[in-house]
């Protein structure tokens, strides 16, 4: 039977409609949630991602400010940047669109940005707050696959949930809000033993290695629901993702396709973060 098709294209327009009516509130309460977003260099699907969350602040209603810096901006040009966006009270959440060139230091970067305007949830206080599960910010790309397998119907508590990839923005955060929501949880890397035998034991496989074809149809419990968190481009420069879709959906019960799942969720949940950071900051 073909897989059911988990729209995240959908389910990120509801999440926005939703951000759109608490930013009109706080409009009506004088505040407008702003975000900073810094671009530095001329990574060009960097420029992609970056223009998409502007294009989506606007259809919420959140104001955007975008910084371009260049190629060769130094460490310290860019530490005063988010210092001078740190004390802007207009300013409620600051993204530093990743990866930076190679002479900036991206760990002492983030650590720079206020943890109460970090909405990408990468400064360590709020990367140790989900891990202990306190309140906090929830990181975008983890937090939308949360939103899109919870609100397609499916529970987590009890499943067993498989992840392939250990990086700081997917595979470790996307691990502790599957446990948080009782999942039984798996993490697998490079080094896995037996990778598709581990993967048929998933009732959710979330799948982020960046590498096409990672996850195929004999990797595939019946019925499972798959979570394609890649973004490729084939031998034809069509964009795809890390899953082979087309046989895997012959197999799984639900899938996430490749554009149009996890990508718009991602910004969804960032749109989210910026309102939670502007009420934070000032009460409204
Ligand atoms: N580069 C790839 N994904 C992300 C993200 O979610 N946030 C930022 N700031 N950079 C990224």
């Amino acid at each position: 039977m073909q897989a059911k098709i988990i729209d995240g294209k959908a389910i990120s327009a509801q999440l926005k409609a939703e951000a759109a009516e608490d930013v009109k509130q706080m409009k009506e309460n004088g505040i407008t949630p702003r975000l900073a977003v810094v671009l530095v260099g001329d990574n060009s699907a960097s420029k992609v991602y970056v223009r998409n969350k502007q294009r989506a602040c606007e259809e919420v209603g959140i104001a955007s400010k975008t910084v371009l810096m260049g190629e060769e901006t130094t460490e310290a040009e860019l530490l005063q940047l988010i210092d001078e966006l740190n004390q802007d009270q207009s300013v409620h959440g600051i993204l530093v669109q990743l990866p930076l060139p190679k002479q900036i230091d991206e760990a002492k970067i983030i650590l720079a940005i206020d943890p109460k305007k970090d909405v990408d949830c990468f400064h360590p206080l709020n990367v140790g707050s989900l891990f202990t599960g306190g309140e906090g910010f929830l990181p975008c790309t983890p937090a939308g696959i949360i939103e899109m397998i919870r609100r397609s119907g499916y529970e987590i508590a009890g499943k067993r949930c498989v992840i392939i990839g250990r990086s700081n923005i997917v595979g470790k955060p996307v691990a502790m809000l599957l446990m948080k929501e009782n999942g039984t949880v798996t993490i697998c890397h490079s080094k896995t033993k037996d990778l598709p035998g581990v993967c048929r034991e998933a009732d959710i496989l979330v799948c982020a290695t960046g590498k096409r074809n990672t996850v195929t149809a004999d990797m595939i419990k019946e019925g499972a629901v798959v979570i394609d968190v890649g973004m490729n481009r084939d031998e034809a420069g069509k964009l795809c993702g890390d899953v082979d879709y087309a046989a895997v959906s012959q197999v799984a019960g639900a899938i996430t396709p490749v554009p149009g799942g996890v990508g718009p969720m991602t910004i969804a949940m960032l749109m989210k973060n910026c309102v939670t950071a502007a009420r934070q900051q000032t009460q409204a």
